[in-house]
């Protein structure tokens, strides 16, 4: 460690904290490590700063560039994977990504995630089970979701839908069962007209990211999980530009006729598409 390196890190050593001493000391270890390994020039150290005040800038309360940016360098997956493998029957996780609005409201089970459909459009009904590793069912799980609409923008994206479009918490039921409509995903480009899409223009990298639905699933007594689930022949599964798709969670989906059995359960009064997936949580 160089003489000017020690007396940095020398100089936060009153962080009583050990965890966050190591957090601090080891980040400007690494900082210091790069900038000698590159030999930084002071333009590019100018350039750095001027990126990073621009991520700063472009975020606000519903878009979060930073996110964004810890995405497209995988910096999210990595974190993902150190953090999330507890047990191995457990349903894999996945990026959070930067479109998750909270509050969003409580939905009953098997209702809607949308007021309407376009004209010809299916609802996509999805059900299964939330249960623990040991495949005991999980009642009064937490599942919070949200998904683009057909023109691949998020609602607090759009200024087109209501802030809850696409949105919603369901609780599963004492068996663990869930039911959510909502309509199928589309796989959409990520903001371009920030910082990270300048950077991925200048890398001659694509925005895209493969149809998918996000989740995320609290239960006392259990890891949170946040995770997705991918629709099964996207094209761009084996290219998803923030790296987070994961074999298991890649569904394909049926379309089913109408029956009126599913209308008197969810008031369905058309032809379908239908889902279905078990989420396994790992207990704490
Ligand atoms: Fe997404």
């Amino acid at each position: 460690m160089g003489q000017l390196t020690q007396e940095v890190v020398r100089s936060f050593s009153k962080i009583e904290n050990t965890r966050q001493r190591l957090l601090l000391t080891r980040l400007i270890e690494s900082l210091h490590n790069y900038v000698k390994d590159v030999e930084l020039t002071q333009d590019e150290w100018a350039l750095t700063i001027d990126f990073l005040t621009q991520t700063g800038q472009k975020c606000h309360a519903q878009r979060q560039e930073f996110i964004l940016l810890s995405d497209v360098l995988g910096v999210s997956m990595l974190v993902d994977e150190i953090n999330h493998h507890k047990h191995e029957q457990q349903t894999p996780s996945t990026v959070f990504g930067p479109f998750y609005l909270p509050d969003m409201p409580v939905r009953d089970y098997g209702s809607a995630i949308f007021s309407l459909l376009d004209e010809g459009q299916l609802p996509l009904l999805i059900t299964g089970r939330i249960v623990d590793q040991d495949f005991n069912p999980i009642e009064n799980a937490k599942i919070d979701i949200w998904q683009t609409a057909h023109n691949g923008m998020y609602s607090g994206q759009d200024p087109e839908q209501a802030i809850d479009h696409l949105r919603g918490v369901f609780y599963s039921k004492e068996q663990g069962e869930y039911a959510i409509q909502s309509i199928l995903p589309v796989s959409y480009q990520i903001p371009s007209d920030g910082p990270v899409g300048t950077l991925l223009n200048f890398a001659e990298r694509h925005f895209w990211r493969p149809a998918h639905i996000h989740f995320k699933i609290q239960a006392a007594g259990h890891h949170d999980l946040v995770t997705h689930l991918f629709i099964e022949n996207d094209p761009y599964l084996s290219s998803d530009t923030v790296f987070g798709v994961k074999a298991p969670l890649i569904v394909n989906y049926q379309h089913c006729e109408y029956s009126p059995e599913i209308e008197e359960k969810f008031n369905i009064s058309s032809a379908y598409y239908h889902i279905e997936y078990q989420f396994v949580l790992s207990k704490e």
